[in-house]
């Protein structure tokens, strides 16, 4: 079907798609996501697609490659409907097997099924495994039915639907929902969308804009990455029905150029809503027009600060400026614009559909709804994870996440990104929403959760988040350009053995300084790792500072790695060492020569009798 002309007739081509879809046969599901692509998917769909037909279930079987099922450590992942098999880590060479004995007769292949590190149960639904069992995949969850290339997969599953009635509701009544459903933006700062959306609306201008921030810059995220690779078609229906409600025909797609696969499936899905008349002029025959072009970003983490994007969108070196004015009364092009990120636009259908009441039924009265994080670090289920908010921090890293790998124990979870504060244990019981984050020292920020555990040095931590922000200043503020710069210097000083009381003082003074005197929100949180650091760590600091000891074997100017007399002589190390300093015998004890080791921790890492040690 071409261009669908009415609500009418949506209804009924969906009708169609959605008999066509629960008569059908059976769904191969392949994640052809960014991180099970690493591993090998495509092969793997490849090798579906050829042994099927050569099994002759061509026709009955459907083979869908789709976008991120969340659980990419386990990658590449292959869900079979309607039974929900999931099976993991699953290679080209495994496929002939899994078409004829589980897809051709049911029957369960256990060695590709997903076996829990801590209690190594087995199993074989998706809903079963702990990973999933915990989260309320609101956005995530339609991933894994849908192929994202393709536009009836979203519009089977009731997609378009929440366009339809908004523009039957009229912008007011979606503006009043969108208000009282309490969406919290999801890109950071969790301002109410509903507000900026409201000033936006009312700001006088002959022409709006509205824009999604998908230039996700935080090292480790890719919350924002997959939704768009997955389901973008969720991503554009909230942004229609934002420009509707706001009074915009135009809009932009701000994303990164390291996003190919992104920009790849978004360009595919703004062209297939093109043709079935979502986009365009006279959207659903209402009279509404409003299109979306997508602006691809050099890869500047500032640019993800609004006034930063809006330049950058212009042309410009992406700057911040002071928001004397807001960007919603005198953004883009000087014209009120409005900007949400990929997650908080994906959320705006399910509110239209469902109502402003069922989405402030989960999650905090405070923050209502669902959060995406990239829960990665030294965890056993690394991937995305959706939860409610209000979910504590244990019950995202140990029942979802499986806890720390190798029994190692728990130190620090740092949220919000490079920008983001780290958590020590004593804080695993407090609930994740945007306000308690910043109350306890951190933030939510775009969604990052990196996990540490103890062997995690949080010097090192601290001084790796400065390198990364002092690179990524823009410049504009001396404040945030020196004092990130100088920060980095100071924390590298105490890292390398080199640090005085006094440093730890300069260190504080100056974090005040830079979080007082600089412009944008880059600099004002540049400072929180090594405040949160220092407020909950500040033994591991002084220990660097005055024994000269790095208390997790990480800084490599107070370390020495030895053998110890658990050592068997299994010769591992030896043959492992990049630098070929241990000597030894089989079965006698190794020895390193300290001199020629550059400390890179192999050795440590390979020993199955924990006979590395450093000191
Ligand atoms: S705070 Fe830093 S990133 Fe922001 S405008 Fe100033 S120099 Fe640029
Ligand atoms: S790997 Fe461990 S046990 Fe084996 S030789 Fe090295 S130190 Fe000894
Ligand atoms: S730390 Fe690295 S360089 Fe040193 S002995 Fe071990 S493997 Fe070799
Ligand atoms: S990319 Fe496949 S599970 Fe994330």
């Amino acid at each position: 079907m071409g261009k669908i002309g009415s609500p009418k007739e949506l209804q009924s081509y969906r009708e169609g798609l959605a008999k066509k879809r629960s008569d059908s046969k059976k769904v191969v599901a392949v994640c052809c996501g960014t991180g099970c692509n690493a591993s090998g998917a495509r092969k793997v769909a490849a090798a579906f697609a050829e042994e099927l037909e050569k099994q002759g279930l061509g026709e009955q079987v459907e083979l869908r490659p789709t976008g991120c099922h969340g659980f990419c450590e386990r990658g590449t992942l292959v869900l079979m409907h309607p039974e929900e098999t999931l099976y993991q880590r699953v290679k080209p060479e495994d496929v002939a097997e899994i078409v004829s004995k589980t897809v051709a007769k049911g029957e369960v292949l256990e060695k590709h099924v997903y076996d829990d590190p801590v209690t190594g149960e087995k199993h074989v639904k998706e809903h079963e495994i702990p990973f999933y069992k915990h989260q309320n995949r609101l956005i995530l969850g339609k991933n894994g039915a849908i192929d994202p290339t393709k536009i009836d997969d979203y519009v089977a599953l009731g997609g378009y639907g929440a366009l339809s009635k908004a523009l039957s509701m009229g912008p007011e009544r979606v503006l009043d929902e969108v208000k009282r459903a309490n969406v919290r933006g999801r890109g950071g700062g969790g301002f109410p969308a509903g507000r900026k959306w409201e000033t936006c609306r009312n700001a006088p201008a002959d022409k709006r804009y509205v824009i999604c921030n998908a230039d996700e810059g935080d090292p480790g995220a890719f919350m924002d990455r997959s939704v768009l690779e997955g389901n973008p078609h969720a991503v554009i229906e909230g942004m229609i029905i934002g420009a509707y409600t706001v009074g915009s025909d135009e809009g932009y797609v701000y994303v990164r150029h390291e996003y190919p696969l992104a920009v790849e499936r978004l360009t595919i899905a703004l062209e297939q809503a093109r043709e079935k008349g979502f986009l365009g002029k006279d959207i659903l025959g209402t009279g509404f027009s409003f299109d979306i072009k997508i602006n691809r970003g050099g890869g500047a983490f500032v640019c993800g600060e609004s006034t930063a994007l809006m330049t950058s969108i212009e042309g410009k070196v992406g700057e911040p400026r002071a928001k004397h004015i807001h960007t919603v009364v005198a953004g883009l092009w000087g014209k009120p614009t409005n900007l949400n990120n990929v997650e908080t636009w994906a959320n705006i259908p399910l509110v239209i559909e469902k109502g402003a009441d069922w989405y402030t039924s989960i999650g905090t009265k405070g923050s209502p709804g669902t959060k995406i994080f990239s829960l990665v670090g030294k965890v056993n289920n690394t991937g995305l994870v959706e939860a409610p908010m209000g979910m504590t921090l244990r019950q995202i890293i140990f029942d979802i996440g499986g806890g720390i790998p190798k029994g190692g124990a728990f130190k620090a979870v740092q949220t919000g990104g490079p920008s983001g504060g780290c958590l020590p244990a004593e804080k695993l019981d407090i609930p994740v929403d945007f306000d308690t984050l910043v109350e306890q020292g951190s933030m939510m920020g775009s969604g990052g959760m990196i996990v540490m555990d103890d062997r995690t040095c949080m010097v090192d931590v601290a001084k790796y988040f400065l390198g990364f922000l002092k690179f990524e200043s823009c410049g504009k503020c001396t404040t945030c350009r020196e004092g990130t710069r100088r920060l980095h210097e100071l924390v590298t000083e105490i890292a390398e053995g080199r640090g005085t009381p006094e440093t730890i003082a300069l260190i504080e003074e100056l974090a005040e300084t830079v979080k007082e005197g600089s412009l944008c929100a880059l600099g004002t949180t540049a400072v929180n790792p090594v405040r949160s650091t220092l407020q909950f760590f500040r033994d591991e600091y002084l220990a660097h500072v005055n024994e000269k000891r790095c208390p997790a074997g990480v800084c490599k100017a107070l370390i020495t790695y030895e053998i110890t007399d658990a050592c068997t002589g299994c010769m591992v190390c030896k043959k492992r060492c990049p630098e070929g300093v241990i000597s030894g015998d089989k079965k006698q004890k190794h020895v390193i020569d300290a001199k020629k080791c550059i400390k890179c921790g192999i050795c440590r890492d390979v020993c199955k009798f924990d006979a590395v040690r450093v000191y």
